[in-house]
């Protein structure tokens, strides 16, 4: 499309783009995903994911993007049209909807949290059974989960009214360096208690007999989620880019940023963890029961507590806008529409559609499908079907229908290690959709077995 609009730097394609990667996944899974998997060794394995599994699928993202000036759906349509393969683009498309709607509805939680931590409602709540019943009653409240996951998805329609450059771009470039600051302030706090010693050594050294199967496909999906990759984003992303951007320096900038702050959040978490002598094996729950009991116990407790929702905030908030991007430009590219329609309409679809999801830990609680909340079931059917299918599918289109030569010059034409290049193309051609297959095959095993059994 000749009057495509750009990015107008490569550094706010940048942080748009980790903005999109830095989101729940790095400060609110990644810490207590790693808290109850032995720690380092996790997080061990997790780099390794990242290298091998993340880092080529991300460079092959955004070379499709790219290379084509399409959203998932047009960019597919032109790499291997009239084909099946044009599903890959929908089933995108079809994972930025679903995961966006119930995605606004923690990034809910969070608005709802800074609320709470503001007006001091969970200021002195030293134990954390104390602070878990306040959040299942926060959670359940229908009319409240609705309006913080309605407020949530207006913001994200805010920015991506506004488009590329005046929209995502200029608050990726306000948000983002306020979120690194935001973290280093919560590291300083948390190092200098006393009794943080022990949480940076949970941290750091490894415990390798806690590693099982199950933790070693943890690292995959969560690398893989993490870096909002599988459904397009990145694809999307991409198709801004210009011709000059380097995408090998851009995807490992990316990726690096996306990783170091899931350390950071993990920095920031654990030491005050440990310094208040809590669990670091509480689950999902870690950030909304523990905190607010490690801040109450805290000098100038409140103060970090609210910096801490708002970190998260906006790491939500970037995250959202990048799901909200790729429905938007499927609609606008392929459909024709003005953007500001594409906003409106389907982002008032996905509020809608979120609705259920904002009910599932309340009123709806019992409603469940194949056994999982509403909340449960989004969440499974995208992190561990939609996305990994996505992934495998677009490495095999690109690496075997379409073929690499066709993209291959999409790559830093300067870049004094050719061999990258060719390292890149086997990776994408046989190790990472070996690697998808595996963990999808593994993730979903359980699944298939019990339906199985319920049919026979
Ligand atoms: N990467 C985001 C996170 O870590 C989630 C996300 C997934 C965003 C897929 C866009 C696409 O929270």
């Amino acid at each position: 499309m000749a009057n495509r609009e750009h990015w107008g730097s490569k550094m706010g394609f940048v942080l748009a783009a980790a903005g999109s990667a830095i989101g729940l996944g790095n400060v609110w899974k990644f810490p207590y995903v790693t808290g109850s998997n032995g720690g380092a060794a996790f997080v061990f394995i997790y780099l390794i994911s990242v290298v091998i599994l993340g880092l080529p699928i991300m460079i092959a993202e955004l070379v499709i993007g790219r290379h084509t000036e399409k959203d998932p759906v047009g960019a597919f349509k032109q790499i291997a049209g009239g084909t099946t393969w044009e599903f890959v683009g929908y089933l995108g498309v079809l994972s930025g909807f679903f995961i966006l709607s119930f995605y606004s509805v923690v990034g809910g939680w969070t608005i709802g949290y800074i609320v709470k931590s503001i007006t001091g409602s969970i200021a002195g709540l030293h134990d954390t059974a104390q602070a878990s019943e306040i959040f299942k009653q926060y959670v359940a409240n229908p009319y409240l989960s609705i309006l913080y996951h309605v407020l949530f998805m207006a913001s994200c329609m805010y920015i991506v009214i506004k488009g590329i450059k005046n929209g995502i771009e200029k608050w990726s470039k306000i948000l983002m360096p306020l979120l690194f600051v935001i973290l280093i302030a919560l590291i300083v706090r948390g190092i200098t208690m006393e009794g943080s010693l022990e949480g940076i050594i949970f941290f750091l050294n490894p415990d390798f007999s806690k590693i099982t199967l199950n933790s070693i496909l943890s690292a995959l999906g969560q690398s893989f989620f993490s870096l909002s990759l599988g459904m397009g984003a990145m694809i999307t992303y991409g198709s801004y880019l210009s011709r000059e951007d380097k995408i090998l320096h851009s995807a490992l900038w990316i990726v690096l940023l996306d990783t170091l702050v899931a350390i950071l959040a993990g920095f920031a978490i654990f030491p005050s963890v440990f310094a208040m002598s809590l669990s670091p094996q509480e689950g999902p729950g870690l950030i909304f029961h523990v905190i607010p009991a490690v801040f109450a116990r805290m000098p100038l407790g409140q103060f970090f507590e609210v910096l801490f929702f708002v970190l998260l905030f906006i790491a939500a908030l970037t995250s959202g806008i990048s799901l909200l991007e790729v429905v938007v430009a499927y609609i606008t590219d392929e459909k024709g529409w003005s953007r500001r329609k594409a906003v409106l309409v389907m982002g008032s679809i996905i509020t809608l559609l979120g609705i259920p999801s904002a009910l599932s830990f309340g009123v709806m609680g019992n409603v469940t499908i194949l056994g999982n909340t509403f909340f449960d079931f989004m969440d499974k059917l995208t992190s561990n079907y939609m996305l990994p299918i996505g992934g495998f599918f677009i490495a095999i289109c690109l690496g075997w229908k379409y073929g690499l030569e066709n993209t291959i010059h999409e790559l830093d034409p300067d870049t004094r290690f050719i061999s990258l290049k060719e390292l890149w193309a086997f990776m994408i051609k046989f190790v990472s959709p070996f690697i998808l297959f595996v963990v999808f095959f593994m993730l979903i095993k359980d699944d298939i077995v019990a339906l199985l059994q319920k049919v026979f």
